[in-house]
């Protein structure tokens, strides 16, 4: 290999937001509006997650929360229009969540902020845009539309009646009183119609069957408005596996496209199983690999529909193609370090860093979201941004996270959080893990001593 003056291998990325878009001036306040019960926060919390995977800085303002400061534990006569206490302190609440909202933005905190409340009234939003103009905040009015009782009922008790609002009460009361609540906020309820045409805004009827859009204006906009459509409630797990164990994995060597070794075939052979156990007899799956030889030798005998991505192929090491970490260091020690300083930043030459791996899973992302049972077969660095992404890991940790070799993962979201599950093969492979600061070929890796259990899990980070 032609030798490279040291140092020049630093391609530190510009700073500027993951999407890759310009975006200093923009500020984005995405105003949430719909009855309660209707996913808004499912969809916030949603929508700030994707934005941070992305490196774009966003962050939730629950009117709820500020309201539980003077009022924790209301009942549904509090949100009685009629009310005027209630009126009074449900203003204020609103008032003090803009008014931080508006700071958030004058600090230079983040990019896109969520107005998260039911700002169920053209009053109410219209005193929205008047704020925001002023202060030169775009509002973005996300209407989430349901009119199915049974799934209105399904969502109260999934996630209403262990609201804080509800804290020690017996839950078919406070799912009693949670439909109260509704019927109040039903009798001013006002849906987004032509009066608001002035209006930038999404509708989401029925959970996304049906979407109306109106001036939406530029391209995170866009981004925002995109993802909102993609997604879904269905039931549904996604299932994680690096490919078996390959021939550069036994010598240490990065990258490449060889062959996965005698164990890796074993896995290969031993994953549908390892499926059948996680998923049950029956449930239809479609299996995504990466171009690789080793993904698709590893997925060969599961009996489902396959995808080949060219989005899913292992972070490019570039120069370091076909090198063990210890050559790396030998030949390249100011990259060595200067990746161990800053691994999600750092690019190889000629090739990638964890945030351009990132950028190229974004449509992969997206087709999660709008897809339902997927395995994805794939490599250490994609599986620890696809994981990223679903466990809301910081990008400080996620290249450091350990994903060991002949483990099925599944992955299943619930309203609030994804389930993890693993399932360990229990057929020895190398680790390919290296902690900061270690040059080693190859660690003992826990995970894939014969008997090591998996199961669920509570804290999902496992690494650094
Ligand atoms: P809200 O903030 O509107 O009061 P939540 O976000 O707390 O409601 O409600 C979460 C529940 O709503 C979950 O059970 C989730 O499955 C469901 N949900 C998510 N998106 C939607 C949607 N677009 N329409 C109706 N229900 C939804
Ligand atoms: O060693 C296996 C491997 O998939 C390599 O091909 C790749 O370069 C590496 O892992 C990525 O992991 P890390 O970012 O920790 O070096
Ligand atoms: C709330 O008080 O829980 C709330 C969301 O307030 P509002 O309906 O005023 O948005």
């Amino acid at each position: 290999m032609a030798s490279i003056p040291q140092g020049n291998l630093i391609r530190p990325n510009r700073k500027t937001n993951g999407a890759g878009v310009q975006a200093e001036d923009t500020k984005i306040c995405v105003v949430m509006v719909g009855l309660p019960a209707r996913g808004k926060s499912l969809i916030a919390q949603k929508v700030v997650r994707y934005l941070h995977w992305l490196s774009i800085t966003a962050q939730t303002f629950n009117v709820g929360q500020y309201r539980r400061q003077a009022t924790p534990n209301p009942t549904a006569a509090f949100f009685d229009t009629s009310n005027p206490d209630g009126e009074k302190l449900r203003r204020a609440a609103a008032e003090a969540a803009v008014d931080d909202m508006c700071k958030w933005f004058r600090e230079g905190k983040g990019l896109i902020a969520i107005l998260d409340a039911t700002n169920s009234t053209k009053s109410r939003r219209r005193w929205i845009k008047e704020r925001c103009d002023a202060e030169g905040i775009e509002a973005l009015y996300v209407e989430s539309k349901c009119d199915d009782e049974d799934l209105i009922m399904a969502n109260i008790l999934e996630v209403k009646t262990t609201s804080p609002d509800y804290v020690g009460q017996d839950p078919e009361e406070a799912a009693q009183d949670f439909r109260n609540r509704i019927r109040n906020y039903e009798k001013i309820y006002e849906t987004i119609d032509e009066d608001e045409a002035d209006l930038t805004y999404v509708k989401l009827i029925d959970v996304g069957k049906h979407v109306i859009i109106n001036q939406i204006k530029d391209y995170l906009q866009s981004r925002v408005v995109y993802y909102l459509m993609n997604l879904h409630i269905k039931p549904r797990s996604i299932w994680l596996s690096r490919h078996g164990e390959s021939e550069y994995n036994l010598a240490g060597k990065l990258g490449g496209d060889a062959d996965i070794s005698s164990r890796g075939q074993e896995y290969a052979r031993l994953l549908p199983t390892l499926v059948k156990q996680s998923a049950g007899e029956g449930r239809k799956l479609t299996v995504w690999t990466s171009t690789l030889k080793r993904t698709i030798q590893t997925a060969r005998f599961l009996p489902f529909e396959k995808l080949e991505w060219k989005a899913l192929d292992e972070l490019d090491s570039g120069v370091c193609d076909g090198l063990t970490y210890a050559q790396v260091e030998e030949r390249y020690p100011e990259d060595f370090a200067a990746r161990d300083e800053d691994k999600y930043n750092y690019r190889y030459l000629g090739g990638e860093s964890y945030r351009d791996v990132v950028i190229r899973l974004e449509p992969i992302i997206m087709e999660l979201e709008r897809s339902e049972n997927i395995l994805i077969v794939t490599h250490q660095a994609i599986l620890r941004c696809i994981y990223a992404y679903f466990m809301n890991v910081p990008q400080e940790r996620s290249p450091w996270m350990e994903v060991p070799l002949h483990t099925l993962i599944q992955l299943t979201p619930k309203a609030y959080s994804t389930q993890e599950t693993r399932y360990p093969a229990n057929i020895p492979a190398v680790s390919t893990f290296r902690e900061k600061g270690s040059k080693a070929k190859h660690q003992d890796s826990p995970a894939c001593t014969p008997g090591a259990d998996g199961g669920e899990r509570a804290n999902p980070m496992n690494g650094a």
